[in-house]
This record gives C-alpha cells, sequence and structure tokens, in this order.
C-alpha cells in the first residue's frame, strides 16, 4: 500500500500540491513544519508542550529554586502562563510575563486572573525587545528553544533581556542551548520512501506560509524518529556533535561559525543530517536531548543528498555550520557546509541552508519532492 500521495495547500493565490502521508494513525516517519519560529501557536501546540513532562518537570524545579523572594521575567509565558504561575506559586515578589501573541495574553491574564494571582503577575502584551519594565529583574525564565537550539530567537532575545531587562549577574533559565547533528540514512528510516505531511500538519504549514507572506522553503522536522530506538539504530549514522553553543548565564553569542565533524560508525547511504537541540534547563542537569528520546521538540531533516552517499564506519563529513541573525533582528538563517571524506576517492561537497523568510521556494531536490510542481 502506498504510505503518501499528493494533496493542495489551501494558499491563497498559490497552487502548492503537497507530499501527504496516508497512513495517518501510525506512519513510521512523517514530516512536520517546524512550528516554534511562527506565531502560529494553538492549544495543541501549548498543550504538547505542557505535556513534555522531561521539559516542563526541569523548568518548574528551576524555577521553583530560584524564584522565591525574587522579581521575574518569563519572556514568551504562552496562554498558560505555566512559568509565571510556578513563581508566583514559589513565592516570587512579582512576575512579569510577556507575550507576543494578542490572543495568548489575553487567555494568560484570565488564566493568572482565576488562579488568584493577578496582583503579583503582571501580563505584558508584545515582543519582549520592545517593552520596558519599571525596573530591572532579579530571574528571567523563558522556553524560547526551537527544533534547533537557536531557531526561536532565544540568541537575540536573551541577550536584550540581560542588557535592559535584568539585573547584572541575575539568573536565567534555561542555562545553555546548543544545536546538534547526527548524520543520516533517510531510507533507513523510512523504507525507501519519501515521508510526507499528515493532513493534520497541512494548516501549520498554511499558517507559516501566510506569516511570511508566501511558499517558501520552510525547516521540516523528522516525526517518528527521534523516540524509537530501533527507527535511529537503522537510520543514524554517526554519534552526535554540538554547533550552535547558547550559554544563556555566560557570553551569549547569537551569531557565530561552528566547525564541526562526523565520523560514520556504520556503513549505510548518507543522506544528510538530523539536526536537534540540547537543552540544559538549570546548571548540572542532565540535558533535555531531542535526537535521543521524545519531546516536543523534534529533529529537523538537513538534505544533502537525494540518493544517499554510500559511507562506511570510518568515513568522515566534516562541515561549517553558520548562524546569522535574518532581517526580523531575532530569527537566525542558518547554512551548512561540508565535505564528505570517504576512504577512496575525491571529497565530496555538500550544503544546506534554512533562512526563517527565505525567497526561494523548491530550491532544492527535497523541497521539489515534497512540494511537486502541479
Ligand atoms: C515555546 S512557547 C512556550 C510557552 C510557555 N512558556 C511554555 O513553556 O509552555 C514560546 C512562546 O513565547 C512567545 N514568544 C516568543 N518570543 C517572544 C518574545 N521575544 N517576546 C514575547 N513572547 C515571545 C511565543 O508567542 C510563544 O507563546
Amino acid at each position: 500500500m502506498r504510505r503518501s500521495y499528493l494533496a493542495e495547500l489551501a494558499i491563497p493565490g498559490h497552487k502548492v500540491p503537497v507530499r501527504a502521508c496516508v497512513d495517518e494513525s501510525n506512519p513510521p516517519i512523517w514530516l512536520f513544519p517546524s512550528v516554534g519560529e511562527y506565531p502560529v501557536y494553538d492549544d495543541f501546540l501549548y498543550d504538547v508542550m505542557i505535556k513534555d513532562e522531561r521539559r516542563t518537570g526541569r523548568y518548574t524545579e528551576a524555577v521553583r529554586r530560584h524564584a522565591p523572594g525574587r522579581t521575574v521575567l518569563d519572556i514568551g509565558t504562552g496562554q498558560d502562563a505555566v512559568w509565571a504561575l510556578a513563581a508566583a506559586r514559589a513565592g516570587a515578589r512579582h512576575v512579569w510575563a510577556v507575550e507576543v501573541i494578542p490572543e495568548s495574553a489575553r487567555i494568560a491574564r484570565k488564566t493568572i486572573e482565576e488562579a488568584g494571582f493577578a496582583d503579583r503577575i503582571t501580563v505584558v502584551e508584545g515582543l519582549s525587545t520592545e517593552i520596558e519594565l519599571p525596573e530591572p529583574v532579579d530571574m528571567c525564565v523563558s522556553e524560547i528553544i526551537g527544533t534547533l537550539g537557536g531557531s526561536e530567537g532565544a540568541g537575540p532575545v536573551l541577550r536584550d533581556a540581560r542588557e535592559r531587562l535584568v539585573k547584572p549577574g541575575g539568573v536565567f533559565i534555561p542555562h545553555r542551548g546548543a544545536t546538534t547533528a547526527v548524520a543520516l540514512d533517510l531510507c533507513g528510516a523510512t523504507g525507501g520512501e519519501l515521508p510526507g505531511f499528515p493532513s493534520a500538519t497541512f494548516g501549520f504549514v498554511e499558517e507559516i506560509f501566510a506569516a511570511v507572506g508566501r511558499p517558501f522553503d520552510l525547516r521540516v522536522c523528522l516525526g517518528g524518529l527521534q523516540d524509537v530506538p530501533e527507527v535511529r539504530e537503522r537510520s543514524y549514522l554517526s554519534g552526535p556533535v554540538e554547533v550552535e553553543p547558547l550559554e544563556f548565564n555566560g557570553e551569549l553569542r547569537p551569531e557565530g561559525v561552528d566547525r564541526a565533524e562526523l565520523t560514520f560508525t556504520r556503513p549505510g547511504r548518507f543522506s544528510g543530517l538530523a539536526l536537534g537541540m540540547r537543552l540544559w534547563v538549570a546548571e548540572g542537569s542532565v540535558p533535555i536531548d531531542s535526537l535521543f528520546e521524545w519531546s516536543n521538540w523534534t529533529p529537523v531533516y538537513a538534505a544533502l543528498s537525494e540518493e544517499g552517499l554510500p559511507v562506511r564506519a570510518g568515513d568522515r563529513f566534516a562541515f561549517e555550520f553558520t548562524t546569522t541573525i535574518s532581517d526580523d533582528g531575532v530569527h537566525p538563517d542558518y547554512a551548512l557546509v561540508g565535505e564528505l571524506h570517504r576512504e577512496s576517492g575525491p571529497a565530496v561537497p555538500l550544503r544546506w541552508s534554512s533562512a526563517h523568510h527565505g525567497d526561494g521556494f523548491r530550491e532544492t531536490f527535497f523541497y521539489r519532492r515534497i512540494f511537486p510542481e502541479a
């Protein structure tokens, strides 16, 4: 039975066929747009995040440890104001809960009122980078970590918070983030067929295209990869490396070039990278690792080769990973340039890029296959 078929997205003024996946109840691997870097949060997404117990548990514990007696800034409080409420319940003196999506800010205000904390939590609607506080706060909590560590803008946003909104020496939760990469054999995971988008995800793709103003080659995640050990064993060809380090309590560098090298640990067909994130919520805590355990953060697929390049154990992929902040001043554009070094033959140059709101549409084989021309 075919697992994918062609559907059409509802994009005013554009005809955009999309590769969809048939078996929506349990497809082995499916596509999902990277959503966190666009204003498309809804009940479903907020709910998935709150139900991510590893994330919610570690944040709650860190907030409870640091908030008592302190003034707190919660950047991106969301409709449930989870960290703002946790801080107030733990005895924070006052919490400023900032949220850019107006509807989420409205619901947060109501949730806080109903919980009886309206006198200790002030909801501020807007972008944290554009607001003023009456005085700098003692600590800042935020969960604006993307599918790639910095893709939701944590670098520029938290650097701005440190410069303007938080007292010198103030505590930041989370403590550290990074983007991670492993070499991937996509066929190993899918059995050969390119995965598709479940129809339930079409709405997010449509909303992201609407937010940017046109269809473009948006960042795409692979669902079903991270949490099933057998799928990882069939598809991961190397151990992980880290790029884009983000030291929220140290020297925060939102832009830069990181060099890394992956060594293949077994033979396979190298089709691209699975890119994920590691997040140390508190100093010394065990990181959340989106490439190796289930979480609400799903690995991004960086497609490098359509057919997959044969590799053996000991071959290497050396690459440079460049992060530059896009013209919105917050969200990064990413570019990866690398060389595959095999036992014999010349090095093979490979590249991938992913702009937050790039102009290009169907620029590479991957996007031409997932959004085929009519
Ligand atoms: C990943 S959600 C987290 C929601 C909630 N804090 C939680 O952890 O469950 C990120 C939220 O931050 C908001 N956001 C992102 N960047 C922001 C900024 N610079 N200022 C205000 N809100 C922001 C988004 O609209 C979204 O509601």
